[in-house]
């Protein structure tokens, strides 16, 4: 079954990898996103005639309604994205990250379903030892992650919708981001051949960007059996320290030297194990492990250079 599909922020991160997979399994995608990076991800989906674009702003109600007209399903991701970014702008993260998405979930007609990209930043500090599972109570520790956990529980009371709490990402996407854990180590490694870190015996848990839209997909396709839940999504194989991290980095990149600070800390105190159980069981598994994507990483960084005002 196809759908008429709506994402705000489309052409981020998680949208340029997205948007092209929805099109490809013939849903008729909408992507509504300001370009606040100038980026031009969504420059190939262009020739589908099953695509459109509209630049706007996702907090724009009038907006927003007339796109929502003849829309079946949305995806919202536009925001503010990561604890630093919205530390930065405060205003502006509860504008877009909390109220906007409340407002949005009010526009909707009870029909329209949404599939929601939550983080599972929300378990913030986990107890030594024990996995978090979707019972596990949230206690976000970022203005980030806690505007994340009020809209799930926002999301989830209207219904008709599915949260998805994602692991930190990694891979290679049109709209590259190489603040994500994964993305900036293999970087450094590429580029530096070092990292230093702070407290890096906090573990996290690691997914691939391709599984992100795998599991929506999986999501669209399984609707009636999985709505109204929150599932974690990420590599139950990858619940790994920032050393060990950098460990498996250094299988690809022998020379990368990860060097822990003795002094210092963290400003993300996230440390947590993470249970994928949930999503698992209702047939979803993840096809790209970390190696993969150390290994895409790789190559990819070989294109980008980060060096506004650098001669190479
Ligand atoms: N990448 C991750 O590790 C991760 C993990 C968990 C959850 N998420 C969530 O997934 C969603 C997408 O994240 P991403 O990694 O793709 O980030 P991103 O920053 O690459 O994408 C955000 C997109 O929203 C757009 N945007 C920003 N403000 C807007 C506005 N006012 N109106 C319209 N568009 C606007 C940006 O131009 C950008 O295209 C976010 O909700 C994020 O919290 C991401």
């Amino acid at each position: 079954m196809t759908h008429n599909i709506l994402v705000t922020g489309g052409a981020g991160y998680l949208g340029s990898i997205m948007v092209p997979e929805l099109l490809a399994a013939g849903h008729k995608v909408t992507v509504l996103d300001n370009f606040m990076f100038k980026q031009n991800s969504l420059a190939h989906c262009c020739a589908n005639p099953n695509f459109d674009v509209v630049k706007g702003d996702a907090r724009d109600q009038a907006l927003l309604k007339k796109l929502l007209a003849g829309t079946d399903v949305v995806i919202p991701l536009a925001a503010l994205v990561g604890a630093p970014l919205c530390n930065q702008d405060p205003i502006g993260a509860t504008s877009l990250n909390l109220d906007g998405q409340i407002n949005l979930f009010k526009l909707l007609s009870k029909e329209q379903r949404v599939l929601m990209p939550i983080t599972n930043s929300g378990y913030g500090i986990g107890e030594a030892g024990k996995e978090c599972t979707e019972e596990t109570p949230l206690r976000p520790i970022s203005l980030y992650g806690v505007h994340k956990v009020e809209v799930e529980k926002a999301l989830l009371d209207r219904g008709n919708a599915i949260s998805f709490r994602l692991a930190t990402v990694f891979g290679m996407a049109p709209r590259m981001r190489i603040d994500l854990l994964v993305n900036d180590f293999v970087h450094r490694a590429v580029n530096d051949r070092a990292v230093v870190l702070f407290e890096g015996h906090f573990i996290r848990n690691y997914i691939h960007i391709r599984d992100v839209t795998r599991a929506f997909m999986h999501g669209l396709d399984n609707f009636e059996t999985m709505r109204n839940q929150a599932y974690n999504v990420g590599l139950s194989d990858a619940n790994l320290s920032k050393i060990q991290l950098a460990e498996r980095i250094r299988r690809h990149v022998p020379e990368f030297v990860a060097v822990e600070a003795p002094i210092g800390e963290d400003m993300d105190k996230r440390d947590y194990i993470v249970s994928n159980a949930k999503i698992e069981g209702t047939g979803w598994h993840p096809a790209h492990s970390l190696d993969d994507g150390i290994k895409e990483l790789v190559k990819g960084f070989r294109m980008i250079r980060n060096a506004v005002y650098g001669n190479v």
